[in-house]
């Protein structure tokens, strides 16, 4: 196939534009959509809501701010289960496959479940649920690795109105804790275990340490491996024995567009991670035609997005996004390297796999593979490649569009949040342009920009705050669970309510493509993954003998950053087992990828007069950066050589 999808510019070197061909196949192709869009936003969206979602019930109001909150398509009705599974049975998508599962170990099958399937399963379920006494607005924890009962447990929720949050598996049994307690949940969902990298997870003794003593009445088992555990009677259920004895339908729930859909934990600046709550309708809207215009989804497509289901990425585009657009989505279980690192390219020529999403730091391991290697793979069905989480660099950008993409897919490099639900800065595939590093423009429908310190727009090439305008995207956030002042400080208090405020920082340049340069608070990327500076101080400072903590990310050049600990103790020296003893902490506290690449041992720790510690000049050593910043408002400097000799600093030029 030596289709020609992208075009080199002829000025620029390392910038790319579809090609007509392209552009005759896309959704979008006309650049006037975003000036047309910008006329009247909510009409817009309005739009986008009717054509792309079926509704039980008309919106009143399409978009109402009522500080410190807005709502979209205000006592409109509609269920997300039943745009995602219910009308594409009633087409000729019934058989069509939904979901393409492949499992690591290499000798399992592969299940496909059609879209028929999925509704008999998620009805199953759903009644499943039913009968364990959940109802609407009731929490559900689902903490299962990849496996089709996550999309059918999260649709199943939605079919009945239950709240679900969706908990990493690799996360701890403690991470698991915090956020049973926060949401106080009724049900959770689990697997016996799973496969990574060839070794046996054992999740289920994770979940019966999370749910002692909390509000969990009933724990649902699936049958993932088939090992010993322990069920506790009365308590547990193995999911396949309760679907059963259930019906094979279940009425979809009508929900209001403001009703929550889910609840999904994310790292902010304190220890607590907050919990992130999104919309039904708004959200789903969103979900839908991002996913069907970023990444140009047709009836053919084969759609993979590596993200697992625990982030955000894995709710938005591994399930309602190309669900709800009657997609062919393809969910693999298992690690990129297992059994080799030619695993992914295997599962691409395999499926016919379309289009590709997944993060920089994947595409940076196999960097380090050389070229040859994919070049054992026939890649040829892919038409468009994607990425999320962090920013790309060029080598990064153009390594993927070569030896992946085949100098052919536009690569789609999408930023967004877990509050923003679904992507909102990206160039579109019918348009371009493709150029690396920057992400592009905003998503047809909303506006964002570049302010300074107190809110003022900026120009061009101007580093500042990255925020959006009102009026806001209909997926993001409607606020914390429990705790509004959380959401009012974190996103709208530093603009004074004017805009959303995303804390990260950007430009744009002369054409209005955006480019990030990175978060502004103690927020970090580890190998895409979201995590904060204080949730990990926090499970460090659990150690008896620890006094104090301050982690930092370093820049790494595979997983972007990762997190380095500075550890006071209350007595005696430093050493490898107590080093040992500090990572297990986090592992334990939070989950194997929160690991301090590096813990050192000092006596003290920058602080203000205040008594705050000042992380950035810790960020400035572990960095060799050659500007630490003014050190005259310390109230200890001393404990600055100490710092620099530890961690053998030297400063770049
Ligand atoms: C960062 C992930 C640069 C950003 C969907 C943001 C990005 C944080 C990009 C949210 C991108 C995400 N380029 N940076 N394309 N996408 N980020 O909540 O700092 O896990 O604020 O959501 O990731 O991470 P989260």
């Amino acid at each position: 196939m030596a289709t020609e999808w992208v075009v080199r510019d002829e000025k620029e070197e390392n910038v790319f534009w579809p090609s007509s061909e392209m552009k005759k196949r896309a959704w979008v192709s006309d650049e006037k959509i975003y000036d047309d869009a910008k006329k009247d936003q909510i009409k817009f969206w309005e739009k986008l809501a009717e054509d792309g979602l079926v509704w039980f019930k008309k919106w009143d109001k399409a978009y109402v701010w009522e500080k410190p909150y807005f709502k979209w398509f205000v006592n409109g009705e509609l269920n997300a289960c039943y745009n995602c599974v219910d009308r594409h049975v009633k087409t000729w998508r019934r058989n069509k496959a939904a979901i393409i599962w492949v499992p690591e170990p290499i000798d399992e099958d592969v299940k496909v479940l059609t879209y028929y399937d999925l509704y008999r399963e998620v009805n199953r379920f759903a009644n499943a649920l039913k009968k364990l006494g959940v109802k609407k607005g009731d929490r559900v924890v689902i903490y299962l690795p990849m496996i089709p009962q996550v999309q059918i447990a999260m649709l199943a929720c939605a079919r009945i109105g239950a709240i679900h949050s969706v908990v990493f598996s690799a996360f701890s049994a403690e991470s698991l804790k915090q956020r049973i307690e926060d949401s106080e949940a009724k049900v959770l969902i689990t697997a016996d275990g799973y496969y990574r990298r060839g070794k046996i997870i054992d999740l289920k003794r994770n979940a019966d340490s999370a749910v002692q003593g909390t509000t969990i009445k009933n724990v649902i088992v699936v049958r993932r491996i088939g090992n010993d555990i322990n069920m506790v009677k009365g308590r547990d259920y193995f999911w396949d024995e309760i679907v059963k004895e259930c019906d094979g339908y279940c009425e979809a729930e009508k929900m209001k567009s403001q009703d929550i859909l889910f609840i999904l934990y994310t790292s902010g600046t304190t220890g607590k991670p907050k919990g992130i709550i999104h919309d039904t309708g708004g959200y789903l809207t969103q979900a839908h035609w991002t996913a069907k215009w970023d990444f140009d989804l047709h009836d053919d497509d084969v759609f993979w997005c590596t993200a697992d289901i625990g982030w955000v990425t894995g709710h938005t585009y591994a399930c309602y996004g190309p669900l709800s657009n009657g997609a062919t989505l393809l969910v693999y279980e298992g690690a990129p390297d297992y059994p080799d690192i030619g695993r992914w390219w295997k599962i691409i020529e395999e499926f016919g796999v379309t289009t590709f999403y997944t993060a920089p730091t994947a595409i940076r391991m196999f960097i380090r593979y050389g070229e040859d290697l994919f070049k054992r793979y026939d890649l040829s069905s892919l038409r468009i490649l994607g990425t999320v989480g962090e920013p790309i660099d060029t080598d990064a950008w153009l390594w993927y569009f070569k030896n992946i993409g085949g100098c052919r897919c536009p690569i789609i490099d999408t930023w967004w949040q877990t509050e923003t639900g679904g992507t909102l800065i990206n160039s579109l595939p019918g348009i371009g342009p493709f150029k690396p590093t920057f992400a592009g423009k905003s998503f047809p429908g909303t506006v964002h920009t570049v302010v300074d310190e107190d809110g003022n727009e900026l120009g061009p090439g101007e580093v500042g705050y990255l925020v959006q305008k009102p009026p806001f995207a209909p997926g993001l956030l409607h606020g914390v669970w429990k705790n509004e002042k959380k959401y009012i400080e974190e996103y709208w208090e530093k603009f004074n309510f004017r805009y959303y405020y995303t804390s990260d920082g950007a430009y744009y340049d002369e054409d209005g493509n955006f480019r990030l340069t990175g978060r502004v608070d103690d927020v970090m990327k580890v190998a895409g993954h979201r995590l904060s500076s204080a949730e990990v101080e926090d499970a460090i400072d659990e150690h008896p003998n620890v006094r104090e903590s301050a982690v930092v990310p370093r820049k790494d050049e595979i997983k972007g950053e990762v997190p380095i600990a500075f550890v006071v103790l209350k007595h005696g020296e430093g050493s490898d087992s107590l080093k040992k003893e500090i990572i297990d902490f986090v592992v334990k506290g939070i989950g194997p990828t929160a690991k301090p690449a590096e813990v050192y041992f000092v006596s003290d720790l920058p602080k203000t007069r205040s008594g705050k510690i000042m992380r950035r000049i810790l960020r400035g050593i572990v960095n060799n950066k050659k500007e630490l910043g003014n050190l005259t408002t310390l109230m200890n400097p001393e404990c600055i050589d100490e710092i620099k000799v530890v961690v053998g600093y030297k400063p770049l030029e």
